[in-house]
């Protein structure tokens, strides 16, 4: 459903300053304002300076003039000052910022307008690697894209949740013949002891095949041909496959459900889905003239980017052999998308080492025209999980980290943090809170990060109850709560818009009334952790207002006043939190 929302007090200054910039000087009525929020009064305008370039006129002098043409007799801005080389400082009526909080107060959606209504967004996200286990290198993608899904989703976009899971390629010949000639060895989910899954199962005897595939020549030969066979579509190997697959997804699964992603089976659409499209995909680029005969092999040689050798970049269309690998499935994969799910917008949420592939795919999908410039594309490239040794992270062994064992460390740490803090609690209790605030530390570390940036994995850092953690944020939000119900608040308060506002209530009502730009934001830049950045913020001024603003003990209508802060900030800080993917428990 879509809807306007409410217009953020900032928005609303600027349409002032805009209005009197074409009031003073209207061949210029198209400057930006340049508002922003300022700490010596509530915004501050810019505009002059650059405008004054532009007019040739002294900076000081235009910004008076501005100043002058502000309107203040709509009960929004009360004063407008000129300081400095001409920079506007605007101060706003008490009643508007008390207006603007019942307004969000009193509206679902806490005033968020659905500013990317009707556009599709396919976001290529997790892409977990059928019979291998899911490892600290696929956290990043899941969290990372689950996170986006959430906000492009909350903002009206229609999100398809693209999970291009690696379920083809002969590998899986390999492995499907180790298989049936070891019909003892257990792999099923259901003959594994629950500390086993099926991935890791087939993990090790996918390892034992490749040995075997190694030293034994006429295994090798018959893995070769069940990997005919499984091309061939012959019904038994293609039934084991699907088998494996079905089993991996339940491990996938489970992992999802730990992490609390919005990935479901519906989402699974992996790499086989291409494989009958793969055919007509490279016969239309070679028709266009994109992809060309190299030695037998078809190519698309890149006109943008240039190898080592100085020679262009190469994406693999066909091989040699007419197998199809990697490249030809992104390139299967991008037309799809455009062509037969119509998307507006394409999100490919992989590590930063896959830059150059995905430059090439988006290169080749726009010289064959499948991408145009209607259309939206980024690759949501993140960097690398880092053990404490400043390496790439892995086990004390040398070995992936299992996702499960680094949720598990976490849930763990956070346990023995809230336990000491409430003795008082069961342990069934603290079980659901460390599952929680443990799973929501990870996440919140990750995310809080700046996306391209690499980041040390540091369980006990990121468990923490203060600092810039998502366990902080989790009680930031549970003490909220727990004043609301000691006070008694069941119901929305009434917002009084002529009561007093004191300078803690302005900062904290300006800070509750920033929650749409910042979605807004992370939609077009696509970095959560400016979301993480803006909670925490959040969290700040609430504990400095409720450090100088008693609110049950308050008078009314302060006091209905105080609670009405306190509700938007529990209610933008669940939502928030909610955005990130973290749980936002009432009581920790
Ligand atoms: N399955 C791949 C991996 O585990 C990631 C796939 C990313 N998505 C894509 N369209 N290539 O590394």
């Amino acid at each position: 459903m879509s809807s306007a929302g409410v217009v953020p007090l900032l928005g609303r200054v600027a349409a002032a300053v805009s209005e009197a910039i074409a009031r003073v000087r209207p061949e210029t009525a198209d400057a930006d304002p340049v508002v922003r929020r300022s700490d010596r009064a509530d915004f501050q305008s810019n505009a002059a300076l650059p405008l004054a370039k532009r007019v040739g006129m002294p900076p000081a002098q235009l910004g008076g003039e501005l100043a002058t043409h502000v309107d203040v007799t709509d009960g929004v801005i009360a004063d407008v000052q000129v300081s400095g080389p001409g920079f506007l400082n605007i101060t706003l009526t008490d009643s508007a910022v008390w207006e603007t909080v019942a307004a969000r107060l009193a509206d679902v959606r806490l005033g968020v307008p659905t500013t990317e209504d009707g556009r599709r967004v396919v976001i290529d996200y997790s892409a977990p690697n059928v019979a291998k286990e899911m490892h600290v290198g696929h956290l990043r993608t899941t969290i990372i894209g689950d996170s986006l899904a959430r906000v492009l989703g909350f903002l009206g976009a229609d999100v398809v949740r693209a999970n291009h899971l690696g379920d083809w390629g002969t590998q899986f010949g390999m492995l499907i013949q180790y298989i049936d000639e070891r019909p003892e060895s257990p792999w099923h989910t259901e003959e594994l002891d629950s500390d086993t899954s099926s991935v890791s199962a087939l993990d090790s005897l996918y390892k034992a095949a490749r040995a075997q595939f190694d030293s034994d020549p006429s295994f090798a030969d018959r893995a070769r041909n069940r990997v005919v066979a499984l091309q061939a579509g012959d019904p038994e190997t293609v039934a084991r496959w699907r088998e494996i697959v079905a089993e991996s997804e339940k491990a996938f699964g489970a992992i999802y459900d730990r992490l609390g992603v919005l990935l479901t089976p519906d989402d699974y659409i992996g790499e086989s889905f291409y494989n009958d499209q793969l055919a007509d995909t490279v016969t239309e680029l070679v028709d266009k003239g994109v992809a060309v005969d190299s030695d037998g092999a078809i190519v698309v040689l890149s006109e943008q980017v240039k190898g080592t050798d100085n020679q262009p970049a190469v994406l693999m269309a066909r091989k040699r052999d007419g197998g199809y690998g990697y490249d030809s499935t992104d390139l299967a994969t991008i037309r799809y998308s455009i062509a037969s799910l119509h998307a507006d917008r394409l999100l490919y949420v992989t590590d930063s080492r896959q830059a150059l592939h995905f430059q090439l795919v988006f290169e080749a999908a726009r010289r064959v025209g499948w991408l145009t410039d209607a259309i939206g594309v980024d690759h949501v490239a993140y960097g690398t999980i880092l053990g404490p040794d400043g390496k790439p992270f892995k086990t004390r062994a040398g070995g992936t980290v299992r996702l499960m064992d680094l949720l598990d460390e976490a849930v763990a740490r956070v346990r023995a943090v809230v336990a000491e803090k409430n003795p008082d609690l069961t342990s069934a209790e603290l079980d659901t809170i460390a599952e929680q605030a443990g799973i929501g530390a990870v996440k919140y570390a990750d995310l809080s990060t700046s996306r391209v940036k690499d980041y040390t994995f540091d369980a006990g850092r990121m468990t923490s109850l203060n600092g810039n953690t998502g366990v902080y944020l989790q009680y930031a939000h549970a003490r909220v709560c727990s004043i609301l119900r000691k006070a008694g608040a069941a119901t929305r308060a009434t917002v009084d818009t002529l009561g007093p506002l004191e300078p803690a209530e302005r900062e904290l009502a300006l800070a509750l009334d920033g929650y749409g730009a910042v979605l807004g934001e992370v939609a077009e830049v696509l970095e959560p952790h400016r979301l993480a950045g803006y909670l925490y913020d959040l969290a700040r001024a609430y504990t400095s207002f409720y450090d100088s603003c008693p609110v049950i003990a308050a008078d009314e209508p302060i006091r209905s006043n105080r609670i009405a802060l306190c509700q938007l900030t529990a209610r933008t800080l669940e939502l928030g939190l909610g955005q990130l993917g973290i749980a936002a428990p009432q009581r920790m």
